[in-house]
């Protein structure tokens, strides 16, 4: 095989490599569709797992190869990105600062507490909880304290998406080739939650540069203006195509972003992500959660429904993690 630009970037190892792809053929068989695989990359194998594994372990890479003892990464309070950034930062042994930004309003008195802000603390992170409006403010006070205290800061972008970052779901694409070919699976159709579009830009860079025409759906979890999702997908893919082998940028008609299952916005399940969740749990055994993962199940299953993949004989759903998150929207599910 080729060297790709993923091999030969410098890489902190964090994760199970590949994750598993699985049908999921009960819910396959209740909706009458084409069967729906599962990539497990909510079983990264880095504290409860998620998407952020494979971005971090680039960023890592980066990161010690700069000489940094210290990471600082920014999210919302619940963040999953944050959570595994402490446990990669644990394993490298370097300092975590998140700075987590308070822009979802919840009644649930965990919110704030428990779910991925608990797992957090526990991996040693120290946490800077943070009204939006003051994040600027914020960040460049705690870059000069850890600067002055002689730190050496290496900052990941929001969702660790940057062209470094998004290295990690090239890779995802190489794997799902393999699978792919594995399993016997027609390969056309990936689904999966978008919000920083590093997984999406990485997929679609992954894909192009192993000349696969697959279609990768992002499903807009985070904008409440899709186009702006759209254009970070495109902006990271020509960053991907400058930063390694020159390789051509993408189509401009292969970026996908639905925005149709977003409800009310970031972090506010929909009923059909709630009734989503709970059809995989009951026939699947398989959990998913009210903000990133089950909204793409939801999507999946609409799309399915409404006859969207007529002809189409296999899906693959990327599970990209969240579960954590379960805990402090026991509310929603009440
Ligand atoms: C569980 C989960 N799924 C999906 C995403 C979206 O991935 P990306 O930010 O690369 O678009 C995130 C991002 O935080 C996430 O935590």
């Amino acid at each position: 095989m080729s060297t790709k630009p993923w091999h030969d970037h410098s890489r902190f190892t964090l994760g199970h490599w590949p994750t598993p792809l699985e049908p999921l053929r009960r819910l396959s068989e209740e909706l009458g569709g084409p069967t729906i695989w599962v990539k497990r990359d909510d079983c990264t194998g880095l504290a409860i797992g998620g998407n952020k594994t494979r971005k971090l372990e680039y960023l890592l890479g980066a990161a010690l190869a700069a000489g940094a003892d210290t990471v600082m990464t920014f999210g919302a309070v619940q963040s999953n990105h944050a959570r595994q950034t402490a446990a990669a930062c644990a394993k490298a042994g370097l300092q975590c600062h998140l700075v987590l930004s308070k822009q979802v309003t919840s009644s649930d008195p965990a919110y704030e507490t428990g779910g991925n802000v608990l797992l957090g603390k526990l991996l040693g992170a120290h946490q800077h909880l943070v009204d939006p409006e003051q994040i600027s403010d914020y960040t460049k006070h705690l870059r000069t304290q850890l600067h002055d205290a002689g730190k050496q800061t290496y900052l990941i972008p929001a969702g660790g998406s940057n062209a470094v970052g998004a290295l990690g779901y090239a890779l995802c694409a190489e794997e799902l080739q393999q699978q792919s070919q594995q399993h016997g699976i027609n390969l056309t159709k990936v689904i999966h939650a978008s919000s920083s579009a590093g997984t999406q830009a990485g997929l679609v860079f992954g894909f192009q540069q192993l000349s696969l025409p697959v279609d990768v759906l992002g499903i807009n979890v985070y904008h409440s203006d899709p186009a702006q999702l759209e254009q970070r997908v495109r902006e990271l893919l020509q960053e991907m195509s400058d930063s390694y082998n020159g390789a051509p940028s993408s189509d401009p008609q292969k970026v996908y972003v639905n925005h149709a299952y977003i409800g009310d916005g970031y972090g506010q399940p929909t009923i059909e992500c709630l009734d989503a969740i709970k059809m995989a749990a009951g026939l699947e055994g398989l959990l998913f959660d009210p903000v990133y993962s089950g909204k793409a199940l939801a999507a999946t299953i609409d799309q399915i429904t409404v006859g969207a993949f007529s002809g189409v004989s296999d899906v693959v759903l990327i599970h990209t993690g969240g579960t954590p998150a379960l805990n402090v929207y026991s509310q929603a599910f009440s």
